[in-house]
């Protein structure tokens, strides 16, 4: 039997569901029932009747699953596929900066550990974070872990005053400004469509700023024939396929998330078969964790 078929038996067998995030492989985004980024994945799973779910990215998007969903089984198809952002903090720098900020409020990017989110008083992503911030009384703001929509985000709520902490994800990082200038003359027509996961550098040249949804619906609704991106490569699947007219350029290098790719249909149907692969979550870690991410569904509706 086919590995495709093998899933599609398995997942009716175990009531599962396989939820997806744009940068892990194309093979595997096509066998996905949903495909998003983090805001739709983690708002998305908890509306599921499935008893499983399959979550096919990195160790914080499976753990999210499962602190909204503790009665539900979540798998993570190779528990070693991890964001290095996600541990560019720890407690006790959130604690020091809580303490020298007492009135400021912990904002953490969802790109954290379970631990790092128990620190925490809301969580953001990409989609919603300027929503989000906008929407907390407080002036003063801890952003966790990521510097660089951190400072994204700052720079459009100048009457906020912002802390940053110096994590960032070590693809987007790597894109430089001459990248960007390098592509552009290669496509001197096509706009450039970057994450805010980018350096300001970076961002200073882009012509649109969002969410990997985000930069999917701009190219989906814009009428240019051509665009650079600069962000995962992963997201190429779900521009061509839904713009089959239009040719879309990766900055190069080309950006490449190896943790994501960690994801194959080999291990989608072996986390099926033998339950290897699922989190979890001490009662209390989960309980305290899940605080800040219903305040992020909260503030985000
Ligand atoms: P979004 O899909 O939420 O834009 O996040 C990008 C990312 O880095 C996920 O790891
Ligand atoms: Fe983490 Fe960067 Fe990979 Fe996203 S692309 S999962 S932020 S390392």
């Amino acid at each position: 039997m086919e590995l495709k078929d093998r899933i599609e038996q398995l997942k009716k067998e175990q009531d599962a569901v396989i939820l997806a995030h744009y940068y892990v492989s194309d093979e595997v985004q096509a066998i996905a029932d949903y495909i998003g980024d983090s805001f739709y994945l983690s708002k998305l799973a908890v509306n599921l009747d499935a008893k499983t779910l399959v979550v096919c990215g990195v160790s914080f998007m499976g753990e999210s699953a499962k602190i909204l969903n503790p009665e539900k089984t979540v798998l993570l198809p190779d528990s070693k596929a991890d964001c290095a952002m996600a541990h560019m903090i720890t407690p006790e720098k959130i604690a020091a900066m809580r303490a020298e900020h007492p009135r400021a409020a912990v904002v953490c990017y969802i790109n954290s550990t379970a631990e790092l989110k128990t620190c925490s008083d809301v969580c953001v992503t990409s989609a919603n974070a300027l929503k989000i911030v906008s929407a907390l009384p407080n002036e003063e703001i801890i952003f966790i872990p990521d510097e660089n929509l951190g400072r994204y985000v700052a720079q459009q709520l100048p009457e906020k005053k912002f802390i940053f902490n110096d994590g960032h994800c070590p693809i987007h990082a790597k894109i430089t400004p001459e990248d960007i200038d390098d592509a552009k003359a290669a496509h001197p027509n096509a706009p450039v469509l970057a994450h805010p996961e980018c350096t300001p550098a970076v961002l200073a040249k882009a012509d649109y700023i969002g969410s990997t949804s985000g930069i999917s619906d701009y190219a989906t609704t814009h009428d240019h024939k051509e665009y650079i991106i600069a962000t995962e490569c992963g997201i190429g699947y779900k521009l061509r396929t839904q713009n089959p007219d239009k040719q879309f350029f990766f900055v190069q290098p080309t950006p490449i998330c190896e943790d994501m790719k960690f994801i194959t249909l080999e291990k989608i149907a072996h986390a099926l078969e033998t339950g290897d692969g699922e989190v979890h979550l001490e009662d209390a870690m989960r309980h305290q964790a899940n605080a800040p991410l219903q305040k992020m569904l909260e503030l985000a509706k």
